[in-house]
Parts: C-alpha cells; structure tokens; sequence
C-alpha cells in the first residue's frame, strides 16, 4: 500500500512534483544521515473543555496533593517549594523553567521556546512561545550559490537561531494565572546561577559532548568546560542575567542591558536578530488542540506544533484498528508493525501539510475528521510494510526537555521546551551567559529537500520573517469528566509525538504504572527509512520482537541514544502516580501539604 499525505482531499502547499524528484536525493542523504546518525499579548481564549458532570462512580475527588516530574533534582526541588508555598501550577512551572535554564543547559532555557499547556479551573489554555525567524531571515538563507544546503548553518553558531521566545512565555503565563510574585519565582534560579548546584554525572558527559562539537567554533567551552561531575558549577553572567528579568519582568530580556548584549553577540557572528526582533516578540495564547478519545478529552499542542496533531491521529487510528490489537502483547513484531504503519501515515501529512498556522493554512479540522482517519485506517497494510510511493518524512534533532506538574488543586501544567539540538546553536551570549538556540533548523531550509538533520517538509514550513518554526513537541494533558487524568511530554524531536502517544496507551491499554511506562522500551518509525524500527537501547525491544520484524523486512536497529525523557503524572484514585524516565536525571514526587521535600 503506498504511502502519501491525503492529498485527495486537500490542496497541498506546494510543488509535490519537486518532492518527490528530490525523494532519491534524500535516500542517498538518508542513507548518509543514517550511518552518521546511527553512529554516533493577545487575549487568552480559554477552551472549555468536558461539561459532563464529574461522576462520583468513575472519578474520585481531587487528590489533596500536588505531583511533579521533572529533569533533575534541582528545577524538582524549587518547584516543590514554589508548591508548597501555596502557587499554583503556573507559579510552578514559570519556577522550574527558569531553574532549568540553570541547572539543564542542553535543553531547559532562556535563549529558546517552548509551549506550555494548562489546565486550570476546568479549563485548558496554550501558550506558544516558539523563537520566531528573525526579520532579516529569508527562505533561502542556508542555501549556497548553486541553491544547496549549506552543512551546519542552520544548526550551529550565530546565523541558527531564531528569536527567543521563552521569558515572553513565562512572563505572560504568570501575567495571567501567576499567584505569587514574579520575583519569588526567578530568585531560585538566580541563586542556582549565582551559588552554584552540584554537577550529575551525566550532565558532566553531555557538557564533555558539546564541549567537543563545539571547540574551535563557538565559545561554548569558554563557559561551560570547567563543569565537572560532582563539583560546583556556577554562572554569575546568567545570575545577574536573571536578576535582571526578576527585577524587570519580559523587559529585563528584551530591551536594556539583555538585548544589547544579544544583539552586540550577533553583530560579533553575523547573526540576525536585531533590537527591533527583540522588541517586537510577543507570546501568542492560542486554542490547543483537543479531541474526544475513549471517555478521555485529549488536550495537546496546536500548530506551529505537529505534536498535538500527531498524538490525536495517532491514539485515534490505533483505535479504529482495536480488532487488529486485540490480544497482541505489547512490544510484540504486529504490534510494533501496526503502529509503524500508523506513524507512516502521521509523518506523511506532518511533511505536508503542517507548518505555523498564523502563515498557512493547516486543513486541521480535516486532518482530524473521523471521515478521513477512518480513510487513513482503511489505508494500513496489516501484514506486510506500505511502500513508498509520494514521501515527505521529518527525522529531527533529539534535545529539548519536558515537565510535568499538577498542583494541589488538581490544576496542571504540561510544559515543553527547547533549544533544539543539545545546547542549541553552541553560541553563549557574551555578558549574559546564556546559550542561543539552533531552531532555525526546524523550518524546511529548503522545502522539498531535506536540511543537514534530514528534516524535509513543504512549502508550509519554509522561512519566513516572523513566522515560528514547525515543531513536535507535544505537552499533553488528558482530562477525564473535566478532571486532570493525565499529564505527559517529552523531548526527542520527530520522536516526541510517537514517544507521547506510547506512554498514554501503555498506560491506558496496558495498565503500566508511571515509572513502568516511561521505562519501557520505546520504538519509533517515521516513514524513512521505510522499513527502519529504531529503539531505546537500553531497553531494548524483546529478541523475540526484532527477530520477527526481521523475518517481516524490517530493520529493527538500536537508537544510538536512550531519545525521549518523559515526564508523566497520573491520576490513580484518590492520588497521582508520578513517573520520570529512569533513562535520565530526572525526579518525580507525589506531594502531602506541608511537606517541603
Ligand atoms: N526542536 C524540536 C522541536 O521543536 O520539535
């Protein structure tokens, strides 16, 4: 059966002729990319959301307790306090992720973007605070004399990244729903920075990481290499960098000392983001995506997100093919090969036709119909792989972070955030500490052919100034008779989607506990290679599993990294089951009132 984006029902952006003339150029760049891969202020619209009453028999009442997961110890330790000290859900989250911008380097920021996702008074609320390609930024801006790609320029140094949108974000959510004062909320990070925290041993690994990928080209090392594994680290530029923002709010990042520091940084590299990108960036509250599924409302991200979208197709057609599932065990070859089937279908209209919605028009509704997902189920080969006939596939960049909070109200905040790749563009903001981010390379650099980190898209995700970057992150919030059930996100790039949607049928079909999900094996298929499973190496997929997906044509080949850090709380009677991914550095806790830690 081949595989396309549904193209009979909606108009495509762009040249679908040029896609698929460059589809062997892009299998001769897959097989390279894979070798190298393998190897190495607008008003907020609230959405209402359930207006079933809450059922007595099916749900219980709002746990007494607040839960966190989140990526490290230290961003868990000031969430639990902002907690305790009675904030909310945003209060907390506008916390840990300045705390993270101190404490997780690769990924948690300042010089990036990220979308927040709420749940607040039985109400759902998204926040979009993706960096934007500067003014000056034009479509083909990564493209040499000839119109090729230039390797590296729209992942690493000046010229990467887009204008960052994370303090707007987190400014406009506490504008909005903050309880406790700004400051309380920055001044932990301001100390972590200023004081100094305790290095883990794998950030230690992951800075020894970037501090190879980026020597000789950015000045990362300067600012990063004296980070070692149980020592202090500190950072007095981002302290007095975030004391301007406690002071200052939004202001103290985009106009005065900060932005003249940001801008004096891209004149030193021939970067692009100027004083007026800076002044003119604003967070944009948007509708989220949100779809009945079983007895569940899915709430997840809307475009310039793909995350939301994705998560909804993909629980949505595995559903439609339940006599397909039924009795198969989890992890086992037709069931990796199903959803396989699914995701082919998912990456194909993710390639076509999604992109920043305030820029193109992205057929959501149609996308979403039950008319055309039962088109798409109709469309899976249960026994044997789809071949590949109009191909359009994302294969992205694998370093964001994700957390997960429900405060003891039972309100919850599903936030996502990134860089892009580990550390971003590499490039520290010289005076302001800070790393800038590599988005950039999330807009198609030239649609139709895939950019150096093998992501290929359409007319719908080319650059244009101001526009957002398409994404897949995907902070999900499910809600069940109008109560939080649910809360869950992960970074990992074009495997965040597929890793999200994992952990909702593990639990929800598979009955595993938060911790058991997140560290299940995870497997991943984005439409090409065709016929390519990856997996988390460490938790491997059963023996049993690949060698059958072997005997069906597949390639069942570890993930060179453990991808995916998940964060998930869910509500299990009268408490919440809190799980962050053993795979990595992060920490979950269930929380009684008045306990601090
Ligand atoms: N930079 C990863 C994403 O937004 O999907």
């Amino acid at each position: 059966m081949p595989v396309s984006p549904g193209t009979s029902e909606f108009e495509t952006h762009g040249s679908s002729n040029q896609m698929r003339s460059d589809v062997k150029t892009y299998r001769s760049f897959c097989l390279l990319f894979a070798l190298l891969f393998f190897a190495a202020c607008e008003k907020p619209a609230p959405v209402a959301v359930e207006t079933a009453p809450v059922s007595a028999e099916t749900v219980a009442a709002d746990p007494a307790r607040a839960a966190i997961a989140i990526p490290d110890s230290q961003s868990a330790q000031v969430t639990a306090d902002i907690l305790a000290k009675g904030g909310n859900a945003v209060d907390a989250a506008v916390a840990a992720g300045f705390a993270l911008a101190v404490t997780e380097p690769e990924a948690g920021n300042i010089g990036g973007g990220g979308f927040m996702l709420i749940y607040l008074d039985d109400k759902a609320y998204f926040l979009d605070y993706r960096e934007t390609a500067p003014l000056a930024a034009h479509r083909d801006m990564y493209l040499d004399e000839n119109g090729d790609v230039i390797e590296g320029m729209s992942t690493l140094g000046h010229l990467a990244s887009g204008v960052p949108g994370a303090v707007a974000g987190l400014w406009s959510a506490h504008q909005r729903f903050g309880k406790l004062p700004w400051r309380d909320l920055v001044m932990p990070a301001v100390a972590l920075a200023r004081d100094g925290f305790v290095v883990h041993p794998d950030l230690a690994d992951t800075i020894r990481y970037g501090t190879r990928k980026f020597d000789g080209k950015t000045n990362f090392s300067k600012y990063f290499a004296s980070a070692k594994a149980g020592e202090i680290f500190r950072q007095p530029e981002l302290a007095d960098t975030l004391q301007r923002i406690a002071d200052e709010g939004a202001n103290g990042f985009y106009s005065g000392k900060t932005a003249e520091l940001i801008v004096a940084e891209m004149k030193r590299g021939n970067g692009l983001i100027s004083a007026e990108d800076l002044q003119r960036y604003v967070a944009v509250w948007r509708e989220p995506l949100t779809a009945k599924w079983r007895d569940f409302m899915v709430l997840s991200a809307p475009p310039p997100s793909s995350g939301g979208f994705a998560v909804i197709q993909l629980l949505k057609i595995k559903d439609l093919l339940s006599h397909e599932f039924e009795g198969l065990e989890h992890n086992s070859a037709q069931y990796v090969h199903l959803i396989a089937e699914i995701e082919k279908r998912v990456f194909a209209d993710r390639a076509e036709y999604l992109g920043d919605s305030d820029f193109v028009d992205v057929p959501m509704d149609r996308l979403l119909s039950d008319a055309y997902l039962k088109q798409r189920a109709r469309e899976i080969s249960v026994d044997s792989i789809s071949q590949l006939d109009n191909v359009h596939p994302g294969l992205e960049s694998m370093d964001t972070t994700h957390y997960s909070i429900v405060d003891f109200d039972g309100n919850a905040v599903a936030t996502t955030t990134t860089l892009n790749l580990s550390f971003g563009s590499g490039v520290v903001v010289e005076g302001a500490g800070f790393l800038l981010n590599d988005e950039m390379d999330d807009f198609s650099v030239k649609p139709g052919v895939p950019n150096a980190f093998g992501v290929i898209g359409n007319t719908a995700n080319e650059i244009q100034p101001g526009k957002r970057m398409l994404s897949s992150m995907s902070p999900t919030i499910l809600t069940r008779d109008g109560k939080v059930d649910f809360v869950v996100g992960s970074p990992g790039g074009s495997t965040i989607f597929t890793t999200v949607f994992q952990m909702i049928v593990n639990s929800y079909d598979f009955g595993m506990t938060a911790v058991e999900s997140a560290g299940a094996s995870r497997f991943h298929h984005q439409l090409l290679q065709p016929d390519v499973v990856t997996y988390s190496p460490s938790v491997p997929l059963p023996d049993e599993t690949i060698s059958q997906l072997s005997d069906r044509g597949y390639r069942a080949i570890p993930h060179p990294f453990d991808y995916g850090d998940v964060q998930t709380i869910r509500r299990v009677d009268d408490t919440w089951d809190a799980g962050s991914d053993p795979r990595n550095r992060g920490e979950s806790r269930v929380l009684e009132r008045g306990q601090q830690d």
